[in-house]
Formats: structure tokens, sequence, C-alpha cells
């Protein structure tokens, strides 16, 4: 709470005095911090030579997570800002020991790290933890992340990653929030504030970094690393919301992208980093480059070699560069020629030990792992379960196959490369995680239903790549002769994550073989998939009676997965992410604009239903395809429960108003089944009309609810002018004047609708 907004809620009362002079007292005391680490930076800044300052701008690779002699001599001569990649505490503490007592000036070190999902304790991947659509335990899954990190001495990790990501070839969705920026706001908040904490000096606090600044979702045809072309305004209203959001929840750092925006490398943007991130949002922390990015420049034919390249990203304002090392090799040289200004270098060099001093990092260099608690205790292990269980997203459940109901069932077939696979089932970005702490499906279920229940396990292919199918006799038989059959199937960690795009999100191998081989035995057939991305599992829906997508879903995949089969919980999570028929349709997004001929529902003919010689106007000038439609497999938001949800009684208020005046919208959701669960309740907006076009809906806020059966309850979302606020023609952000929509229900399709209007005056 800020005093101005204090002083503009508060009338005097003796309540708002007191809660007013604690502000006043919070604000002088975050001043007073501000103002003292701003005279300890100053003071050490000029006790630097040009070479340690240089020094504090490079952040150094640990050699296979250990101790070279170069490493300990560039770090003895203050030649190293920070390092990534040492996570064993005892080389962490003598680095850190050499830094402060050997050299010259004691400038302890960053110490970073991929802390993606989970550190030992290993969680949902990111697209899993936003399945959940739950702020809170995505907090509590970063704090915790945070504390085991920061027991080895890593006081910086690199996430989230907030880009919005809407196309599912691209490896790193895995990692990502999903394709709404409102989504990706709320969770990389929460995630934030699960690294740093309250107070980023504590021991137990890591800075967070927002990254890739900005646009790599958008990578051009979903390949890594790929051009990325979008028009400002799209920019502004789609890819920047998330990092804003990350500026004003006091995020440490920021990492740039390794994608040509526009034309221009992120790493080398003035306009992004020095007009957006530092002018307009006045961010207060340090910027580093994405893994040698800077000198990638010179192979994105931006920069001529490694020295302009080191030109062109302190001149747009990456303060740190990590990996390579164009500015240890040609900063002084750029400085001596004066392209390159004392103040600019200082400028960066402030950001960097400005960061260090708020780290508390030159209170306290040692970390001793005992005065954490322990790492991937059961505490962790139980928070691990319940972000996976509200992960996992019902996609079909054809005559209620789901939930198997343990009393009753005799047999059980578990089949499929997922279904046992420690490792696979971690996902992308798990340097830290240990597969012996993995809780397979396989071994929940059995320990779920006890040795009454016979489980004929059949792994049936390698890998999920596999194209051999002498195994799946053995899967038909073990289907055949069991009361149902559960497949575990999907991508193996490597086909997803940085890099790992697909230009066929088909599920690989011969898996869709399997199903049908299994489904040939003619019991229930229940398939469970595992998997960094959506995949286009059309093809399964026909064979398949149930389909639970899991992602990734880290250590205790296992139980959260058996919970759901057998009832112990109700499936709730939704997707964070619209889900293809077919890869063409890419990409595909609920938040998409209108053609000026949208498709007409029932009006569309599919291509093995036109016509011999149809005029050429005679299937309607309608956006679609005609080989695959208009609409999506899943929608944004979609996700079944063993329970079914109504909604109703729609209002907002004021119906009118003049823009400024928040506007409240209510509806009553009412569990209409027979067992407890969890809704995820959302509110989606359409602005009518605006001075540049505006999405058919956006997403505005979602609230996760738990109702008994018959149980109702009214959800409220109150919109402010800011909510609702966009850059428009003239590239301003602003609320427009004008109608809108806006409905509640359980996925991007929801059709309870109410109205209103905000005026001008
Ligand atoms: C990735 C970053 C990551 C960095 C350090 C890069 O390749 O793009 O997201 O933080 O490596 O490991």
């Amino acid at each position: 709470m800020t005093v101005a907004s204090v002083l503009g809620r508060c009338t005097a009362s003796l309540l708002c005095t007191t809660i007013l002079l604690a502000c006043v007292n919070t604000t002088a005391r975050a001043e007073a911090s501000r103002a003292s680490i701003d005279a300890r930076v100053e003071r050490l800044l000029s006790q630097m030579t040009v070479a340690e300052k240089i020094g504090q701008l490079a952040q150094v690779n640990a050699d296979e997570g250990k101790m070279s002699d170069k490493l300990r001599a560039a770090v003895k001569a203050g030649m190293v800002g920070s390092v990534l990649n040492a996570v064993d505490v005892a080389t962490v503490n003598e680095l850190q020991r050499i830094a402060v007592q050997e050299s010259r000036l004691g400038i302890p070190l960053l110490m970073g790290r991929d802390v993606i999902h989970g550190f030992k304790t290993v969680l949902p991947i990111p697209l899993g933890q936003a399945a959940a659509w739950n702020p809170e335990l995505v907090e509590q899954g970063a704090r915790m992340a945070a504390l085991e990190a920061a027991a080895s001495g890593v006081n910086w990790t690199f996430a989230p990653m907030i880009d919005v990501s809407r196309d599912p070839r691209w490896g790193r969705i895995a990692e990502s929030f999903g394709e709404d920026p409102y989504l990706t706001s709320v969770l990389g908040v929460a995630s934030i504030h699960g690294f740093q904490g309250d107070d980023l000096s504590r021991p137990d606090a890591i800075a967070a970094c927002a990254k890739h600044f900005v646009g790599y979702g958008a990578s051009e045809g979903g390949r890594d690393y790929g051009f990325v072309g979008i028009p400002e305004v799209e920019l502004r209203n789609v890819y920047m919301p998330p990092f804003k959001a990350a500026v004003d929840a006091g995020v440490a750092t920021f990492m740039t992208a390794f994608s040509d925006v526009n034309g221009v490398p992120a790493s080398g943007n003035r306009f992004l980093m020095r007009t957006v991130l530092r002018d307009q949002w006045k961010f207060p922390g340090f910027v580093v480059s994405d893994w040698e990015s800077i000198l990638d420049m010179v192979v994105h034919g931006f920069a001529a070699n490694s020295k302009e390249a080191a030109f062109e990203a302190l001149s747009a304002g990456v303060d740190m560069e990590m990996a390579s090392t164009t500015y240890r090799d040609h900063l002084a040289e750029l400085l001596a020629e004066k392209r390159i200004d004392q103040a600019t270098l200082d400028a960066a060099v402030r950001n960097v030990l400005r960061a260090k001093f708020r780290l508390g990092l030159f209170e306290r260099t040692v970390t001793d792992p005992a005065a954490f608690p322990p790492v991937a205790s059961a505490q962790n292990m139980a928070l691990a379960k319940k972000l996976t269980t509200q992960s996992l997203v019902l996609l079909q459940n054809r005559n209620d196959v789901l939930p198997l109901t343990r009393a009753s069932l005799h047999s059980l077939a578990v089949i499929g490369p997922m279904a046992d696979d420690d490792y696979e089932q971690l996902g992308t970005w798990i340097y830290d995680g240990d597969p012996a702490l993995s809780r397979t499906p396989l071994r929940a279920i059995r320990e779920m239903v006890g040795p009454r229940v016979t489980i004929r396990h059949v792994r049936a292919m390698e890998t999920t790549r596999s194209r051999t199918t002498t195994a799946f006799a053995d899967a038909v038989a073990a289907a055949s002769s069991s009361d149902a059959a559960v497949l575990f199937l999907g991508e193996e960690s490597i086909l997803s994550g940085e890099a790992h795009s697909r230009a066929n999100i088909d599920l690989p191998g011969n898996q869709m073989d399997l199903v049908r081989a299994v489904k040939s035995a003619g019991k229930p057939v229940i398939v469970v998939i595992l998997a960094g991305r959506p995949l286009t599992i059309e093809p399964i829906l026909a064979a398949a009676d149930a389909v639970v997508y899991a992602w990734h879903p880290g250590v205790m995949a296992g139980p959260a997965i058996a919970d759901v089969l057998f009832g112990v919980e109700s499936p709730s999570g939704k997707l964070p992410v619209t889900f293809p028929r077919v890869v063409g349709q890419l990409p595909l997004y609920y938040a998409h604009r209108n053609t000026g001929k949208p498709p007409l529902p029932g009006a569309f003919t599919h291509i093995d239903d036109i016509k011999v010689r149809t005029s050429q106007t005679g299937l309607k000038n309608k956006s679609w395809y005609l080989d695959a439609g208009y609409e999506p497999l899943y929608p944004f938001g979609y996700g079944l429960s063993y329970t079914s949800f109504a909604y109703s009684d729609i209002r907002v208020e004021p119906a009118r108003a003049r823009v400024g005046v928040p506007v409240t919208v209510r509806a009553v959701v009412k569990n209409v089944g027979k067992v407890e669960a969890d809704e995820v309740t959302q509110l989606y907006v359409q602005d009518l009309v605006g001075s540049v076009t505006r999405p058919v809906r956006e997403l505005k806020g979602f609230r996760r609810v738990h109702l008994r059966p018959g149980e109702s309850r009214e959800v409220s979302f109150q919109l402010s002018a800011d909510d609702l606020a966009f850059y428009g023609r003239n590239m301003t952000r602003a609320t427009e004047p004008g109608a809108f929509h806006a409905w509640v229900g359980g996925n991007s399709t929801a059709e309870l609708r109410t109205d209103f209007e905000l005026t001008a005056n």
C-alpha cells in the first residue's frame, strides 16, 4: 500500500492515522535503506579501477560446476561479477571467500542458476503450474525452490520465464505460463514474490530474473532463436505486460532475449531497454544478457565483430554479459576511444552493485546448509504433490469411466513408456533434480490399490519415439485380462525445452498404434499424457475413453495422478494454452482479433464435403481452414471435473460508468454434480470498439473456488480503469470509453454474458 493510496482511501479515522503512520515509517525505512545502499555503491564505485568495473559486468560459467584455476585467478583479480552453475556449496563458499577476502575490494559474487521449476524437489514444469491457475501455490513453490537453492549458495535464479507463448512447436513453451498475458503476469509476479520473499536481504531470498525481454515466445515458425516480427502495439499489449508487472513487483533483474526483435536483436535494442525498461518503466535493477547473446549479434549480422557487439549491448543497456567475453575484451578500448563514456559504464556497474547490496551479500558470504530446512523434505514433497494434482487437466471422460473405483477393481493394466520412468516425468531444466526422488505413476498406483488388485505392467515401448511394435501383443494381453487399461504416453523430457522445437506435435513414435491396439482388447482405455507442450491428440480421442493431460509433472507425478485416477481428488486443472487440432492451425490462441469475415457457425463445409465445381464464393468467404475448420480441439481455460458446475446470475455494477470508476462483475457458480471439487472461475472481457482493434476476448480475472455438491458461491471481479487499459493508435496507454461484454464461466468459450459501458464523462 502506498501513502498516496492510503490518503486516497481514508477519511480522518484513528485507524487510518495509524495505517498512515505505519506507511510513512515503512516508506521512510525503505528510502533510508535505498539511500544507504546508494551511498555504499558510490563509495565502492569511487575506489574501482576501470578493469574492476568491467569485471563486475562479467558472468562466468563454472566449469562442470566446479572451480578451475582460471576461475579462481579471475575472481581473485576482481574480474568476475557473477558465476553461473556452481551449486556445490563448498565450491560456492570458496569462490565467495576468494572474492571477499582475496580480491582487492572484496566484492561478493552473484551465484546464478536456472532454478526453473523447483531445485531438488522438482515441481511440474511452469506450463503445468500454469494449468493449476493457483498463484498462491506457484508462489509457495518458488519459495520452496528458493530455500533449497539458497542452501547451496545460489543467490540468483534465471526465472521466471514470462514469455507469452502461443506456439506449441516452440520447445520453450514448457518453461512458460502459456498463451495469456494476464495469466502469465499473475503467475510471474507470484514466482517473483516466492523467490525474493518480502525482503531480498534475507539469507533465504534469491534474486529473480524476468526473462526473456522480449518477444522470444513469438519466434517465427516456433523455431528456437528465430526472428520475431511483432508490431509495437502488439509488443506493448501482449508481450510486455508480464514484464511490466514484474518491474512493479520489484523483480531484481531482467534477461534479454536471444531474438532479433523487428530487426534489432534484443541484446542490442535501445528501444526495449532504454526507452521502455528504464525511461518509461523506471526499472531500478540490472539487465543480464542471455548466454552469449551479445556475441550472437555478430552472427545475426547486426554487429560487425565482437567489439561492435559489446558497444551495441552496453549502449543499449545490457549491464552484465553472460558467458561470452566481449565486455571484458573490448570495453576498456571503447572507453579509451570515447565511444563509450565513463557514465555509461558506471551506470551499469552501479546497477550490478546495487543488486549485491540489496541481496545483503556484503553482510554474509558463507552459506551454511545446516541453517536451512532440509531439501526434498516431506513438506516439500507434499507441496509438489498439491501443485501437481491441481495441474492435471481432464480433457475427456466418456461414460464417466473415471474415477476408477478401488472397491470393485480386480485388475488394471498399466502400459506405456511414461508409466514408470523416474527421469522422464521431470521435464526440462532439472539440473539439480534427482530422479531417485521421483514417485512414478506405476509405483503410486500399486501403493494406492494394494496387493488385492492385480497390476499388469507393460512398458510396451522403450521410449515415446520407439517404432518397434514387438511388445504390443503383451500390452493387448495385459489389457484383455484386466478390468481397464491406463496408458502413460507423451513425450520425453528431451523433446521440449530450449532448442527442442518440433514441427510435428503428434504423439511421437508408434504411440498412436499402441492406443489403438490396446483399445482392441475391448476394455476401458484411459490415457494419461506427460508432455512439455500441447500435442495434437485428436486422433486418440476416438480410441481413449478418458484423457488426462499431466504435462511433465515432476517428482510427485505418481501420487498426484493416482489420486485423480481413483477419485481421491477431482481434477481441477484448466488449459493455460489452446490445444490445436492440427499443427497447421498454429499459432492459435483465444484472444485473437476478429477478421472482417469471421467464421459463420453452421455454414462451414469441410474439404471432404465440397461439391464438384462449387462456385468461387459458394463456400462463403469466411475465415477458416477448409480442412481443419476454425475451432481448436480444446479452448484456453478448458478442463473437466468429476462434478459439473452451473453458472448463473451474472450482473455488472454499475452497468454504465465514467472511465475511472471501477466496475464489478458478479456471477453465481454452483456445484450441480455429486462430488466436492474445485472450479477455476474465469472472467473474460471484450472491448467492442477501440482505436486499435481489440481481441475477441481477454482474460481479466480468475478465482479457484471449492464447492461441495449443491453448494453455490457468488464470485466477483472488480475491473479498474487500469485493468481495461491498452495501447491505442497513438501508442499511449488509456482506457477508451465505449461498450464492453463480460463473460463468467469455466473456460474461454463461456456464454454467460453481461454488458457495460464506460463513458468519457
Ligand atoms: C537460456 C536462458 C538461461 C541461460 C543460462 C540460456 O541458453 O536461454 O534462459 O537462463 O541459458 O543457463
